[in-house]
């Protein structure tokens, strides 16, 4: 288990993130000022659809002003600043990867969301927090990283206050073996796909109850097919800088994937009872 936790770990080590992160944004003329969370978003919503996805999920969790949010695997906590930028609540965001938190911690400073957004190294199966301490918990292209799912949801389910949501945007399997490297993993090793009835269930069995599931990966294909007509991702900093040269292989097997039906992208929000 925790040989599997270095793997992930090393497979999201990136290595001179920051320095990366301050000379792209150096080239956009933004200098050492303040920036916006929107300003970030072609590097720092590491999952498909980027900040749309996250603004949908945010929507259809019903997020009310003031509230406490969890952003498990929060990566370079993009998500976590949009959501306490946009929404009004304070997110706490826990990621394996320090690389990722002390990114996010710079570009944090660098919104001035230091008071309502804080990031830390954790995991996600075991998160550093109190039980019962929050509205509401995210979990955004994490999951398919985690074997072990009933630890993982029932952590979440621990962390919830009683009626809080958990609100997941997910990879799930399909039919027929992935192709690798896709962006969480480079071997079947540490890809732990469950298919969309083994994921709700898995989740009701923590103790939840679904309010929504529903399947997202018609979106994410055209999202994909508009990105490959436009050439790439628009100017400026993409996730390519997160990811590196590797960039168009791995998310060019995602898409892959989801065209042949071997992985799908699936939202689900559900209810602490
Ligand atoms: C594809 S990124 C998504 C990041 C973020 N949720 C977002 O949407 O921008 C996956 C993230 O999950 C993190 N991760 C994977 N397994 C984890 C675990 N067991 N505990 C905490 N973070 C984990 C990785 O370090 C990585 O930052």
């Amino acid at each position: 288990m925790a040989d599997m936790e270095e793997k992930v770990r090393a497979h999201y080590n990136a290595e001179g993130l920051i320095d990366r992160i301050k000379g792209a944004l150096a080239a956009t003329g933004s200098g050492d000022a303040k920036v916006t969370p929107d300003q970030l978003a072609g590097f720092d919503q590491f999952h498909t659809r980027g900040l749309p996805a996250t603004l949908a999920l945010a929507e259809a969790t019903r997020l009310v002003t003031g509230e406490l949010v969890l952003d498990l695997g929060c990566g370079l906590g993009g998500p976590a600043r949009v959501l306490a930028d946009r929404f009004g609540v304070s997110v706490v965001g826990i990621d394996l990867s320090a690389p990722f938190i002390e990114a996010g911690d710079y570009l944090t400073g660098r919104c001035g969301l230091e008071d309502v957004v804080s990031l830390a190294v954790g995991d996600a199966t075991n998160p550093q927090v109190a039980d019962a301490s929050f509205d509401a918990v995210f979990l955004q292209h994490v999951a398919m990283n985690i074997a072990d799912r009933a630890g993982l949801y029932a952590a979440i389910h621990r962390v919830l206050k009683p009626g809080g949501r958990f609100a997941s945007y997910d990879v799930v399997r399909g039919e027929g073996d992935l192709h690798f490297p896709v962006p969480w993993s480079r071997e079947p090793e540490t890809s732990h796909l469950l298919n969309p009835a083994e994921t709700v269930a898995a989740i009701a069995a923590a103790g939840f109850e679904i309010d929504l599931d529903r399947d997202d990966t018609g979106t994410v294909m055209e999202w994909f097919a508009q990105v490959t007509a436009a050439g790439g991702p628009p100017p400026g900093p993409s996730l390519a800088l997160v990811i590196g040269a590797d960039f168009p292989l791995v998310t060019g097997n995602l898409a892959r994937n989801l065209r042949e039906g071997r992985a799908g992208i699936r939202t689900i929000v559900a209810r602490k009872s």
